[in-house]
Order: structure tokens, then sequence, then C-alpha cells
């Protein structure tokens, strides 16, 4: 059959098509600016035809009805990654949390974790019948490769993006057409402590280096410093609004990569609308999965590797927390740590976790243990750089001793004498900063 007919045919209402989910079933879901609202807001009113549907996803950018009170039986949470919509919901026993580093979640679904139903966004087909998943490909294309049952939300907003996003009209079950602008994420405001951190972090690219960068102010405080480079290149599980101003300003050139020269290689996307703008058809930006874009080999492959992230809490061995604060699960491990290997196993790569050296103004984020309840998200094996508003330290190599001396320089004056104290209680001499 012609694609044509199989669109019209398989063409239903988003109350329909979620029929098609069952109880016990698991149903992933597309995330951040890729989350099918529409598709996902049906499914919840139709909550009480099920029971135990088991909901996967990262970032959510909606509402997530689905894990509020009073949804309990009908659906459990199995977050792969925390947002403002879920946190509360993990917090109060309402939904879980899988540790996964991000790389590895295209092989869960294949194994472990294989969806029944796969929910997701995509453009509308192209002449030939295909699809493009767009803003987010990083588990998404393995979730339709991987479920019994494909819905599709097409959407004329969701840019077409090049790369490995196509899902052909075939490989779909149902169709839901339904037009609305993806979320946006609003620029942040940079902070003159977050100004002081991005400049450090500048200082640490040069010509030529393959970035990867977080979300947040501290990312786009880095390449706000960065205006005078020169051939600039993008390797990123992410990008935002911040890498838009240095491409259109002809300092992203990706001229110099040594993978997917002259590309900007990413798995998902998440901006404002100029971001959206900018990836739609531009054969400058390809788009992969996330076994494949995060894979720390694959990473490697690109010489001169930067990977800027962020986190909560460094003790003074250079134990990075950055998903929870204590108890209290944040966000998840996603990309980090497999851009901190996948940063110093690359020929002149850098890792630089940086971070403002206080939280609220008044706890350290630079501590001698880490909160109880917390966990270590990049271990003091592979801990490079840290940076704070107090300067850079390059943590490689170094003993416990001269670590700890070197994370004191960073913390903020107020709690120094604090961690003398502690250093000196543990390493039996006195500190000389
Ligand atoms: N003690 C107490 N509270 C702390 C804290 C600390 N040491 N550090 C942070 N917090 C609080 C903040 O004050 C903030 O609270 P609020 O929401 O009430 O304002 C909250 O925790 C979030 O911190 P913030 O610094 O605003 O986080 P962020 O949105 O900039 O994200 C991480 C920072 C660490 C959570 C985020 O980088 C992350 O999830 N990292 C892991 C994933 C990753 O690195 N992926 C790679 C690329 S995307």
């Amino acid at each position: 059959m012609e694609w044509k007919e199989i669109y019209k045919k398989r063409l239903t209402t988003a109350g329909e098509a979620v029929k098609l989910i069952k109880s016990g079933n698991r149903v992933v879901i597309g995330h951040a600016a890729g989350e099918p609202s529409h598709l996902v807001d049906a499914m919840a009113e139709n909550a009480k035809a099920y029971e135990n549907v088991e909901i996967m996803h990262m970032l959510p950018m909606g509402t997530s009805s689905y894990c509020a009170p009073g949804m309990e039986g009908h659906f459990r949470h199995n977050a792969l990654f925390l947002g403002g919509s879920t946190r509360e919901a993990c917090a109060e026993g309402r939904a879980d949390i899988v540790p996964v580093f991000f790389h590895k979640i295209p092989l869960l679904l294949q194994t472990k974790c294989r969806p029944d139903a796969a929910m997701v966004s995509v453009s509308p087909p192209d002449a030939h019948g295909y699809c493009s998943l767009g803003v987010s490909v990083d588990y998404t294309l393995e979730a339709v490769k991987q479920a019994e049952t494909v819905i599709c939300q097409v959407n004329r907003h969701m840019p077409r993006t090049h790369g490995s996003s196509y899902v052909h009209v075939s490989e779909m079950r149902c169709i839901v057409e339904h037009d609305a602008p993806l979320k946006e994420l609003a620029r942040p405001k940079i902070s003159d402590v977050e100004k002081e951190i991005g400049k450090h972090c500048a200082s640490l690219v040069n010509d030529g280096d393959c970035l990867q960068l977080g979300i947040g102010a501290i990312p786009d405080a880095a390449l706000s410093f960065m205006t005078g480079k020169r051939d600039l290149g993008i390797h990123s599980e992410m990008f935002s609004d911040g890498v838009v101003d240095l491409a259109e300003a002809g300092v992203i050139t990706n001229r110099m990569k040594t993978l997917h020269n002259g590309k900007m290689i990413a798995n998902f996307l998440i901006g404002t609308q100029r971001l959206y703008d900018f990836v739609n058809d531009n054969p400058g930006v390809a788009m992969y999965p996330a076994d494949y874009v995060n894979n720390p080999l694959v990473i490697a492959q690109n010489d001169n590797l930067v990977s800027i992230n962020s986190c909560v809490q460094v003790d003074l061995m250079g134990q990075v927390v950055s998903a929870s604060v204590g108890h209290n699960q944040l966000s998840g491990v996603g990309g980090q740590v497999d851009f901190v290997r996948g940063a110093q196993l690359s020929r002149g790569g850098r890792s630089i976790i940086a971070m403002p050296s206080t939280a609220k103004g008044r706890v350290s984020k630079i501590v001698s243990v880490i909160d109880e309840g917390a966990a270590v998200t990049t271990s003091r094996y592979d801990v490079q750089y840290i940076v704070t508003e107090y300067g850079i330290a390059n943590l490689s190599g170094v003993n416990l001793r001269e670590r700890a001396i070197l994370l004191i320089k960073l913390a903020h004056p107020d709690f120094r004498p604090e961690l003398i104290g502690f250093f000196e209680k543990k390493f039996k001499c006195k500190y000389k900063g």
C-alpha cells in the first residue's frame, strides 16, 4: 500500500489511539520539547481504563498528570530522569527512578525495559512518507523500533531535523494530527557569579575545540565569553539558544571536527522557538540517538572535546553529586558521566564541572563530606576540572591532600574556615593555602 493510503487509514483521534494501551503495559514517551502532550493528556484522561501502566521517559516539560495524587493504581512513573513535574511524585513515593547512563537507555529499551507502546511527536511526512522525530531522537527512535504499538502525534510545528531522526508512516500504528507550538525553555538570566564561572570555563576552551554543554545559565554564560574564539564545534547530548548565537556569529563552524566535520551533533534540543527554527531542515545539524551521541567511545573520536556540566556538591576528594540534594532526587545522571569520560578519552579533551560556590546564597557546594543520602554522580576517579566563581582546579593526577587544598580555594570564603578545620583533622597537617 502506498504510504499516503497507510497514513489515511491509521489517522485517528488521541482518545481512540490511547485505547490501544492496555493494563500492565509499559509506555515509553518522548520527552522535553518532543513530548507528545496531546497524547499524554488523552492517556491521563483515560486513566480509569487502566491498571498499572508503567510510564517511562526522561525530562518532563508538561504537567505529568499521570503521576499526580489519585493516579496510583492506574499509572506508575518509572523515570529515567526527573524534572519539575515528576520530582514531587518521586519524593512522595508515587514514582521511581532508574539509575542509568543516557547512552545505555536505548539498550535498556531493547532488553529489560522493552516498551509495549511508544508515544512520540513527529513532523508531518515528507514526499516519501518519512516523519522526523525533530528535537528528540535520543531514546525515542529506539522506543519506536521496539514498541508493538507506535502512536505518533503529527505536529507541523515539529522541525524536520537531519541525521537519524526519521520514522516512516508504515512503522506507525496510529497517527494523530495535532498542531501545537513546542514547549520553550526561556533563556536563563545570568547572574554576576555565573558570569565569573562562564569566564573561567571559556578560558579552558581553545580555538578549534569541540564542545558539549548542559542546560542552564552556566553553559550560556560560558558561551557568551567565547565570542572571540574561532572554529568551535558541537558534539553534545543537547544544545540550546546560546549555541545558535555563536553559530550565527561564525564562531561555531564545526570546521575542525574530527568526527562529523561541518556538522553539529546532538540527541535532543531544548530552547526557544529561535532554536527550533534554526534546526529546521538545517543540514549543519544532525540528530542521532543517545547510544551513538553519548557513547564515550564515539565522543572520544572528537579530538579536543571539552565537556561543561554542572552539579550540586563536590566534596574535598573531588566526588561530584549532580542528581540529588541529600535524600532528595533532583534529576538523574543524564549524560554527565558519558561526557566526563568521553572528553577525557578524546585526544586533547577536557572535562569541566562548573558550579557556583554556594546554593541559595547560604549553603556551600564544596563540602568536607557529601550530604547523607546523596549519591555520587561523577566519581573522584573520573573528575577533572572543577570551576567556581573563585577559580579553576584541575584534580587529575592530584593526591587527596592536594585536591582538598585546591578545592578549599574554590569555596566561598565564609565556608573556608570550616573546610580547613576538617582538612587539618583529616590530613594531620597545617593548611597552607
Ligand atoms: N544544597 C542545597 N540545595 C542545593 C544545592 C546544595 N548543595 N545545590 C543545588 N541546590 C538546589 C538549588 O538551590 C535549586 O533549588 P531551587 O529549585 O529551590 O532554586 C535546586 O537545587 C536545583 O539547583 P540548580 O543549581 O538550580 O540546578 P540546575 O537546574 O542548574 O541543574 C543539576 C543543576 C546539577 C541538577 C543539573 O546539572 C543536572 O541534573 N545534572 C546531571 C545531568 C547532567 O549533567 N547532564 C548533562 C548534560 S544535560
